[in-house]
C-alpha cells in the first residue's frame, strides 16, 4: 500500500505540525468521521457545467464512483476542473484543451490524493484529463460519461451529430424548409451524454479503454443506461486497486498500448481529431507516433465498426454489441497482448475466455469488414512537409487520385463571405482551400468541413476535395484533407497557394503536393507579410506563443518532455 491519505502534501506555512493540525481542523468541518478521513483518498475530477450539456448526468455518475470507492475502503473526494462544452466555447474548444490539461495536472498534483478518477466525455475532455494525469504522475483511471441515446424525427432514428450535418446539407441545397430544419434541430440531441456517433468523444472513449486507462467495457454504455452507473462503481473500486498497487499511467501506457490504441482508432473509423489528441497524450509520457507507423497500421487494419459517419449505427448499438471488448477480441491476433491495463491485468489476460455476444452488422467480422483498410492516411508532400491527414473511410474513393485547381479562402471570415457567392469561380472538380485556421492562427477550429458552395450544392454536388490547416468534427464526412502542417500562419506552404494553382492529392501514394515551381514559390514567400500576434495577453497569448503544430498534438512546448521514439 502506497497510500498517503488526506494529511499528506501539506500546505507550506513553514511549520509542518501546524499545517497538519490545520488540515485536520478543516477536514473535520466536512462532517466526515475521523475514521473515514484517515482512509486512502481517491480524488474524483469532475467537469459538470451548465455550459456542458454532454456532462449533464455527471453528478449521478460521480455518486456511483463514490459508492465504489467507499465500498473498497477509501475516501472519495470530488473536485471541479475546467469544463469544455464543445458547442459553447469561442473561438473553439480546442484552444482550451491545454488549459484543462494544466488544470487537471496541477490540481491532481497539488491536492492530497492517492489516485484520481477522471470523469468526463465531451470531445476535448478525455484527452485533457489524460494529458494532465499523465504529467501529474499519480495513479489515475478514466471514466467517460457515455454517449447520448438516439432520438426520432418523423420515424427516423437520429443522433448528434452526423445527422446534424446531413440535414444541414439538405437544407443548404434547398431540399428541406426552414421549418423542417428547426424541427430536426430539436430531435438531434435528446439525452445527456456525448455525441451518439463515432465522433471525437466516442473515439476518445474507445481509445482510453484500448490504452488500458479505463475499466474494460466502459467506453460505450450510454450516459443514461444503468450500466453506466455500474461502470462508475467498478471504476471507483478499480481506483482503490490502483492506490494499493501504486501503479501510475507511466507504468501502464507504453509504446505497445499506444500502438494498440492506434489500431483501435483505425478499426473503429475514428475521428481525425483523435490522432492529435493521442499524439499529445503519448507526448506527455515522452512517446512519439511516427506517420509511417500510422499508415502501416492503417493499411493492415480493417474498418470494422459500422457507426456513423462510416456506417449506419450508433454508440448504443456498439454497446449492445459487446463494445470495445468485442472489437478487441476480433482484432486479438493483431494486438500487443502484453500491454498492461489499469486493472493490473494485461490485455491478453483480459481477452482470455470467449468473446461477448456481438451483432456482426455493428462489429463486423474480419472477413467481412466495412473497408479492408483503416480510416486514416497521413499524407506528406510539398504542400504539407510535416504532414496532413485524410479520413478515407468517410471520403469518396472516386476523389482519391486527383489533380485540381485551387479555389482559395484566406480565412474563416473570407470563407463565410464568399462560399455562397453566385459569382464564385468554382467547379465540382476544383479543390477548396482554407488557410489561417491552424492552431496558431485561430486555435484550430473544426472548420475543415468546408461547405459545398451553394451553387454547386444546388446542382447536386455532395462532395469535393477540401483542404485546410483546420480540424474537422469526428462526426463529419467528405473528401477532406486536414491538419496541413506547418499551418499557413507560421509560413507553411499553404500560405503560398493562389487561386488556379494545381494541387495533387494521392491517397494511394499518401501525397499532397502543390504543383507550382520552386522559383515562383520563393517569390511568393518573400512577399508574405510578417505575422502579427493576434492575442495580446493572458491564456490566449500563452496559447499563441507556445502551441505546437498538429504533428506534435498541439500541446504546449513547455509541457512535453523530450520525446523518445517508440521502439
Ligand atoms: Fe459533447 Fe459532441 S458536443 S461530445
Amino acid at each position: 500500500m502506497t497510500s498517503h491519505g488526506l494529511y499528506e502534501g501539506l500546505t507550506n506555512y513553514g511549520d509542518q505540525e501546524f499545517a497538519r493540525y490545520l488540515r485536520r481542523s478543516f477536514s473535520h468541518s466536512t462532517g466526515r468521521s475521523p475514521e473515514l478521513l484517515d482512509k486512502p483518498v481517491v480524488g474524483i475530477a469532475t467537469s459538470t457545467s451548465d455550459f456542458n450539456n454532454c456532462h449533464r448526468a455527471q453528478p449521478e455518475l460521480v455518486e456511483s464512483v463514490k459508492r465504489g470507492v467507499l465500498a473498497a475502503g477509501g475516501l472519495p473526494m470530488e473536485f471541479p476542473t475546467v469544463s469544455l462544452g464543445e458547442g459553447f466555447l469561442s473561438p473553439t474548444a480546442m484552444m482550451f484543451r491545454n488549459l484543462m490539461a494544466m488544470d487537471v495536472e496541477e490540481m491532481v498534483r497539488a491536492q492530497p490524493m492517492d489516485a484520481v478518477v477522471l470523469v468526463g466525455g465531451c470531445d476535448k475532455t478525455v484527452p485533457a484529463q489524460l494529458m494532465g494525469a499523465f504529467s501529474a504522475g499519480r495513479p489515475a483511471i478514466q471514466l467517460v460519461t457515455g454517449p447520448m441515446t438516439t432520438g426520432r424525427y418523423h420515424g427516423e432514428r437520429m443522433g448528434a451529430c452526423t445527422d446534424c450535418r446531413r440535414f444541414w446539407a439538405r437544407f443548404r441545397a434547398g431540399e428541406i424548409s426552414r421549418e423542417e430544419i428547426t424541427e430536426v434541430e430539436r430531435s438531434l440531441a435528446t439525452t445527456a451524454g456525448t455525441c451518439a456517433v463515432m465522433g471525437t468523444a466516442s473515439t476518445m472513449a474507445c481509445l482510453a479503454e484500448a490504452l488500458g486507462m479505463a475499466v474494460p467495457g466502459s467506453a460505450t454504455a450510454p450516459a443514461v443506461h444503468a450500466d453506466r452507473l455500474r461502470i462508475g462503481e467498478a471504476t471507483g473500486q478499480a481506483a482503490m486497486e490502483l492506490v494499493r498497487s501504486g501503479r501510475t499511467p507511466a507504468d501502464i501506457v507504453s509504446p505497445a498500448s499506444v500502438r494498440n490504441a492506434l489500431r483501435v482508432l483505425l478499426a473503429i473509423g475514428g475521428s481525425t481529431n483523435a490522432l492529435i489528441h493521442l499524439t499529445a497524450m503519448a507526448g506527455r509520457l515522452g512517446l512519439t507516433i511516427a506517420p509511417k507507423e500510422l499508415n502501416e497500421i492503417s493499411d493492415s487494419t480493417p474498418t470494422l465498426i459500422a457507426l456513423k459517419p462510416t456506417g449506419e449505427h450508433y454508440m448504443e448499438d456498439f454497446h449492445a454489441s459487446g463494445g470495445v471488448p468485442a472489437l478487441l477480441h476480433t482484432l486479438r491476433d493483431t494486438l500487443e497482448l502484453d500491454a498492461l491495463t489499469v486493472t493490473g491485468q494485461t490485455l491478453g489476460e483480459l481477452l482470455e475466455g470467449p468473446p461477448p455476444w456481438s451483432d456482426p452488422q455493428v462489429v463486423r467480422p474480419r472477413h467481412d469488414p466495412i473497408r479492408p483498410r483503416g480510416g486514416l492516411v497521413w499524407l506528406t508532400g510539398s504542400l504539407a512537409p510535416q504532414g496532413a491527414l485524410i479520413k478515407r473511410s468517410a471520403a469518396d474513393p472516386s476523389l482519391f487520385e486527383k489533380t485540381g485547381r485551387a479555389v482559395v479562402f484566406t480565412s474563416l471570415e473570407d470563407l463565410a463571405a464568399r462560399i455562397d457567392d453566385p459569382n464564385l469561380d468554382v467547379e465540382p472538380e476544383d479543390i477548396l482551400v482554407l488557410r489561417n485556421a491552424g492552431p496558431v492562427a485561430s486555435g484550430m477550429p473544426e472548420a475543415g468541413y468546408l461547405p459545398i458552395p451553394a451553387k454547386l450544392a444546388a446542382r447536386g454536388v455532395r462532395d469535393m476535395i477540401r483542404l485546410s490547416d483546420a480540424r474537422m468534427s469526428g462526426t463529419a464526412y467528405g473528401t477532406i484533407v486536414l491538419h496541413v502542417t506547418p499551418e499557413a500562419a507560421v509560413g507553411g506552404p499553404l500560405a503560398l497557394v493562389r487561386d488556379g494553382d494545381l494541387i495533387s492529392l494521392s491517397v494511394r501514394g499518401a501525397r499532397l503536393d502543390l504543383l507550382v515551381d520552386e522559383d515562383e514559390l520563393a517569390r511568393r514567400r518573400a512577399a508574405l507579410p510578417a505575422a502579427e500576434p493576434r492575442f495580446e495577453r493572458g491564456y490566449r497569448r500563452l496559447f499563441q506563443d507556445h502551441v505546437l503544430q498538429a504533428d506534435h498534438g498541439c500541446d504546449f512546448d513547455f509541457c512535453v518532455p523530450d520525446p523518445k521514439p517508440m521502439p
